[in-house]
Formats: C-alpha cells, sequence, structure tokens
C-alpha cells in the first residue's frame, strides 16, 4: 500500500536526514532512561532501601515497648521526620493529617516479611510490624523537593531536546543550501538559460560540487558560443562570393541551367539571410522597430496571402482590434514561417490549418494548428535548434534548411514572448505564440 504523505517525505534529502537525526536522539534517550532504570533502580535503590529499614528498625527499637510518645515526640523533632503506630495502647501520630496504614500503597521488603517500604505520594514509608504493634515512619517527604526536583527535570530535558532539534534544523538547512542553489541553477540550465553560475565559498563536497557546476556551465557556454561564431562567421564569408556568383549569372544567356543555378543561390542567399538575422537578434532587443501593430488585421491579411495554398486555412477564433508593442516585419517573418510549415507538413487531403487569436487578462495568444503528418515525440526537444529537420534525409521535396524555428523561437525571444509546440505523429501539430498583454497592447484609438 502506499501512503501519500511517506511518499512525499521520500522525496526530501533534508527531511530524511532530520528523520535519522531524531531516530538517533529517541534511542539515545532511551538508552539514558534504561541505564538510569538499571542504575538507579535496581542497583542503588535496593541498597537505599534496606539502609532505610535498618535506620527504621533503629528508631522503633528506641523508642521502647510500648513505644514512648514524649521520645517519639524528641525524634521527631531532631531527625525530621514522621511517625505513626497503632496496638493495644491505641493510635498515635506524629501529625494530625499524617497519612494511615489502609493508604500506604508500597512494595514488600523482599528481605524480612511483616516489612514494607518504598515511595509513595507522602515519600519513603516503611511500614513495620513487630509483634502487636505496627509502625509507620516517613523518612522525607516527597512534597519537599522531588516533585520539583522531577519537574526541574523534565524541564530541562524537554528544553534541552527542543534546543538541539532546533539547532540541528538550522545547522541542516545551512549545509544544505548549496543544493537548493545547485537544484535552481540546473533547472534554470534546462529551461535554457546558460548564464548560470553560482557564488559559494564553502570547500566542502557540495562546495566542490557548485565548483565543478560552474565548470561545466562555462564550458557548455564556450561551446554554444563557438559553435554561434562558427555559424555567423560562414554565413559573412559565403555572402560575397554568393553575390558575385549572382552577377555572374545575370550575364550568361537564359537557360534551364541559368534558372536552377539562379534558384539555389536564392535559396541560399535565404539562408544566409535568416542565418544573419537569428544572430542580430540575439543582441539586446536584437535591434527590434516597435510599434503598435493591430495584430488581427495582419493576421487575416497574411491569411489571404496563403488563400491559395492547400489544404487552406480557416479562421477559427479571431479577437478583432488587438494591438500589440511588436516589430511588424519580424512578426510578419515569423507568421509567414508558421504558417508556410502548418500548410507545407499537411497532407493531400488533411483538414485546412486553424488559426486562432485570444485575448486574455494578462496574456494574447496566437495559435496555429494543423492537422498534418506532426513531429514525432524523439524529435520535438530539436525543432528550434537551427539545421534541425525530422527529415533526416534533408530532402529538398521535404523541407527547407531547418532555420525557419530557430529564427522563429528568436524573434518571439527578442519581443520577451514564447513559442510552445506541442505536436503527434499522424494527428498534427498545434504552435503556440505567447505574447505579454502589457498595457502598450491596448488600442490607442481607444484613448
Ligand atoms: N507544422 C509542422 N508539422 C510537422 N513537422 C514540422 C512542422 N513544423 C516544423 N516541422 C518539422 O521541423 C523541422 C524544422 O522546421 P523549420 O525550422 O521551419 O525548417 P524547414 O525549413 O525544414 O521548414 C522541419 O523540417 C519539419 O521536419
Ligand atoms: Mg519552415
Amino acid at each position: 500500500m502506499k501512503i501519500p504523505i511517506l511518499d512525499k517525505l521520500r522525496s526530501y534529502l533534508f527531511l530524511k536526514i532530520l528523520l535519522i537525526l531524531g531516530t538517533a536522539l529517541f534511542f539515545t534517550i532511551i538508552l539514558v532512561m534504561v541505564s538510569h532504570q538499571i542504575l538507579i533502580v535496581h542497583m542503588v535503590f535496593p541498597v537505599q532501601q534496606r539502609n532505610s529499614v535498618n535506620y527504621a528498625q533503629y528508631i522503633i527499637k528506641s523508642l521502647g515497648t510500648p513505644p514512648d510518645i514524649q521520645k517519639a515526640q524528641e525524634i521527631v523533632k531532631n531527625e525530621k521526620i514522621q511517625i505513626r503506630w497503632s496496638g493495644p495502647g491505641g493510635e498515635w501520630a506524629s501529625s494530625k493529617d499524617l497519612i494511615g496504614f489502609q493508604k500506604l500503597d508500597i512494595p514488600a521488603f523482599p528481605e524480612e516479611k511483616g516489612i514494607y517500604a518504598g515511595f509513595n505520594e507522602t515519600g519513603l514509608c516503611i511500614d513495620i510490624k513487630k509483634g502487636e504493634w505496627r509502625y509507620l515512619i516517613i523518612l522525607h517527604f516527597k512534597k519537599e523537593g522531588i516533585p520539583y526536583v522531577v519537574g526541574v527535570f523534565a524541564v530541562i530535558v524537554l528544553c534541552s531536546i527542543t534546543f538541539i532539534l532546533t539547532s540541528i534544523y538550522f545547522a541542516m538547512s545551512w549545509l544544505l543550501k548549496p543544493v537548493r542553489i545547485l537544484h535552481d541553477a540546473v533547472r534554470q540550465m534546462g529551461e535554457g538559460n546558460i548564464d548560470v553560475e553560482i557564488a559559494t565559498n564553502r570547500n566542502d563536497e557540495l562546495g566542490k560540487l557548485t565548483h565543478s557546476f560552474n565548470i561545466m556551465s562555462r564550458k557548455v557556454r564556450e561551446m554554444l558560443h563557438a559553435r554561434e561564431r562558427l555559424l555567423q562567421d560562414v554565413s559573412h564569408e559565403l555572402r560575397s562570393p554568393l553575390t558575385r556568383a549572382r552577377v555572374a549569372l545575370e550575364f550568361l544567356d537564359e537557360s534551364n541551367t541559368k534558372t536552377s543555378l539562379m534558384d539555389d543561390i536564392h535559396e541560399m542567399e535565404t539562408m544566409i539571410i535568416e542565418l544573419l538575422e537569428t544572430e542580430r537578434l540575439k543582441s539586446q532587443y536584437g535591434g527590434l522597430k516597435l510599434e503598435n501593430v493591430n495584430i488581427s488585421s495582419m493576421i487575416q491579411g497574411l491569411c489571404s496571402e496563403f488563400k491559395n495554398q492547400e489544404p487552406g486555412i480557416k479562421i477559427v477564433s479571431m479577437a478583432e482590434n488587438i494591438f500589440l508593442k511588436i516589430d511588424p516585419k519580424r512578426i510578419q517573418i515569423l507568421l509567414r514561417n508558421l504558417l508556410d510549415n502548418a500548410l507545407r507538413y499537411s497532407r493531400i487531403g488533411d483538414y485546412p490549418v486553424e488559426i486562432s487569436l485570444r485575448e486574455k487578462a494578462n496574456e494574447i495568444t496566437i495559435s496555429i494548428q494543423d492537422f498534418g503528418s506532426g513531429i514525432p515525440e524523439q524529435d520535438l526537444p530539436y525543432i528550434f535548434e537551427p539545421f534541425y529537420r525530422v527529415d533526416k534525409s534533408r530532402s529538398k521535396k521535404t523541407g527547407g534548411y531547418g532555420l525557419g524555428l530557430s529564427l522563429c523561437k528568436r524573434i518571439m525571444e527578442a519581443h520577451q514572448g514564447d513559442i510552445e509546440i506541442t505536436s503527434k505523429p499522424n494527428v498534427g501539430t498545434t504552435v503556440f505564440l505567447k505574447f505579454k498583454n502589457t498595457g502598450a497592447s491596448s488600442n490607442p484609438n481607444k484613448k
């Protein structure tokens, strides 16, 4: 049987360690109590019991038979004890409210018959039968001292345990702080923020782990930067030869070869523009030219641009007159790319691509849904990488260079928005574009 709380407990290292320490403390206390029981109760107490019985017998002897009241009063005064007896001469007690024989409730003294000795509410009592007489000697009173001592002891123990547990709690949370920070940093890195570094001045294992994490994150950063630099440099270097090739081609006579070469050069130029554009957008705000744009009309305009392509585009929900502060050229590139994908990866006979624009209190979402071939689950995490394509043969019939989505992601990031893709093979793909619904997105004409 699974208990949800236990499962939850299992997932906290901090609680586990606390639990281990708590258990250790618990067993330490048990051990102390058991050894106390053995040492005090089983070894010291019998000795004390025997001494007390001897002392009581000595007092009874000095009282004489029948006991002498005057002598008793003297002993009570000097020894600070209490005495009661009963016998043929009647009953006597050193104080009016002294406990009676019938209420004693103390254990029998194992070494001699007719004697009882031990603690009760009143204190250490010795009950001795001698001939026709029965004596009760109370050696010291619990009221004066014992409850107080027990109380103080309990308070000290409780305070110490509370203090120890609180100290352990704070010590542990200090000790495990790097784990929490590391967890946070790893999560951030997983979300794509590779600029994380953790400050630490610890030298223990966790400090070393933090240090290694920093080295790893630096290496990853360097690798990614090197890759991006390479792409950028190659694009730059290809630009001029391509232009020269195009100019040279213009002088050739018209032929099929010329058209085909022109097409290839055009495609490569587009690729280079996309690469460089992606790179440029990475710099802060990427030189965006922000304007208040009616995104509703922009989408409608773009849809009519694509209206002749199979299987067509259907507007399913369109919030009217939504204004967004965006770079219109870049957003058009983005939407064109996504619509192009949706149409390109739909098959003959599939449902038309569905597009919608929805406004929420803090978010404006554009969704583009197709019912085409879809993207396999294992490819989804890489779909925004430059040059990534599902079709590994990279046939020109089934797609482009694989740069479109990486540019789309950069454009959304530059706009501080989000792009998400959900997809299922043979069911279809949906792309969500999420923009913050800030004050800038309201219709300026309304004001
Ligand atoms: N709507 C979609 N349906 C199915 N696959 C898609 C869709 N959009 C993108 N893909 C897959 O993602 C890859 C990368 O897309 P993209 O960056 O736009 O490059 P491409 O130039 O190939 O269209 C595509 O090659 C394709 O395999
Ligand atoms: Mg594309």
